[in-house]
């Protein structure tokens, strides 16, 4: 089985190839966010690998720790914790964005440690996270890639919110899937309060649908009630919510079955949600992950002819369209 690494040489589409004869000018910055409605499912090894993929093939890429209070990106990546993190920025103690930009062994990638202290970014200000996500886009890089913390914090709804791409992973078993659920209706639910005063929406959904925004409601049921209300608004409403389509991967599977639940899964957003879910691959369970994490070295770079390195290829293309 050829292997990423030797795909980035020898494949036809030799993204490094395309990139140096470039399309020759520098293409726009894009921010990528990974998020997943719970612990433990693989978002940082998902940052990781995709960051390693996307710099093996020339790309500048940035990859952001916002797992702020359970940072622990570098090890995926083998580097220890770097001496200047998120906290010393939030805190002031460091002025400079570009100071918190480390090197890692893997040419083109830098990393930007997360808060090693949950003091006072547990749930950052409205201002500080806008201030943030300003300073990433003035990173210099192609990519610059978040790995969010689990669950459903403001912090990581807005940060999905606020990228151009967001990417959800989940395993194949029944928590893991109602917590991407979960995940798909808050993030709805936080977007549909920022284009609501966007769209001058407020008022009809506090006369007609107040007793819906409850934690049960459904975009879906939502447009519906606003098509009969405001057909014109439902219309906007829909196209500015359908503007993000996020991507999902299944992480850890073992069994066709287990491919599968992403499938059933984009069906079923589009039923009950009426959003597009984007399936764009799996990973397989595979010992290399966590050998790799014990060493302390990115899995990538220490297994390269691992079945996962084939997953990535192919997920990572999939992310670029080509
Ligand atoms: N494909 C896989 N095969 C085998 N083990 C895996 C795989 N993916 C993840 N793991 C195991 O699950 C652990 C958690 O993965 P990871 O740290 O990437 O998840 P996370 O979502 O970032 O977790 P957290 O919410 O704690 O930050 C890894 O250390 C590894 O042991
Ligand atoms: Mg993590």
């Amino acid at each position: 089985m050829s292997s990423f690494l030797e795909n980035s040489k020898n494949s036809p589409y030799d993204p490094k190839s395309n990139y140096k004869l470039g399309l020759n000018k520098k293409r726009d910055q894009q921010i990528w966010a990974i998020a997943g409605g719970k612990g433990g499912v693989g978002k940082s090894l998902v940052t990781a690998n995709v960051s390693i993929c996307l710099a093996l093939m020339g790309y500048k890429v940035s990859s952001v720790d916002l797992d702020l209070g359970g940072a622990n990106l570098h090890t995926c990546l083998g580097v220890p914790i770097p001496e200047k993190t998120l906290s010393d920025y939030l805190s002031k103690k460091v002025r400079n964005f570009s100071d918190l930009l480390n090197d890692t062994p893997i040419e083109n990638l830098s990393l930007i440690s997360g808060a090693q202290d949950d003091l006072g970014i547990a749930n950052l200000r409205h201002m500080q996270k806008t201030r943030l996500i300003s300073k990433l886009r003035d990173i210099d890089s192609d990519y610059v890639l978040m790995d969010l913390g689990a669950g459903t914090s403001f912090n990581t709804l807005d940060f999905f919110i606020n990228s151009d791409m967001g990417i959800l992973t989940a395993l194949p078993e029944p928590t893991s899937i109602e917590n991407t659920y979960r995940f798909i209706k808050s993030f709805y639910h936080r977007k549909m309060k920022m284009i609501e005063d966007l769209l001058d929406i407020g008022p009809i959904i506090d006369k007609h649908l107040n007793s819906k925004l409850s934690y049960n409601f459904s975009p879906s049921e939502l447009f519906e009630k606003m098509k009969e209300v405001n057909p014109e608004k439902a219309e906007l409403l829909q196209a500015e919510l359908n503007k993000f389509s996020p991507k999902l991967i299944i992480n850890q599977v073992r069994t066709q079955a287990d491919i599968d639940i992403g499938f059933s899964m984009k069906i079923i957003c589009k039923k009950y949600f009426g959003i597009d879910l984007d399936y764009i691959g799996y990973l397989e369970y595979d010992s290399t992950v966590w050998q790799s994490v014990k060493k302390r070295k990115p899995l990538l770079m220490e297994f390269p002819n691992s079945a996962l390195v084939t997953n990535f290829d192919r997920i990572v293309h999939k992310l670029l369209k080509i």
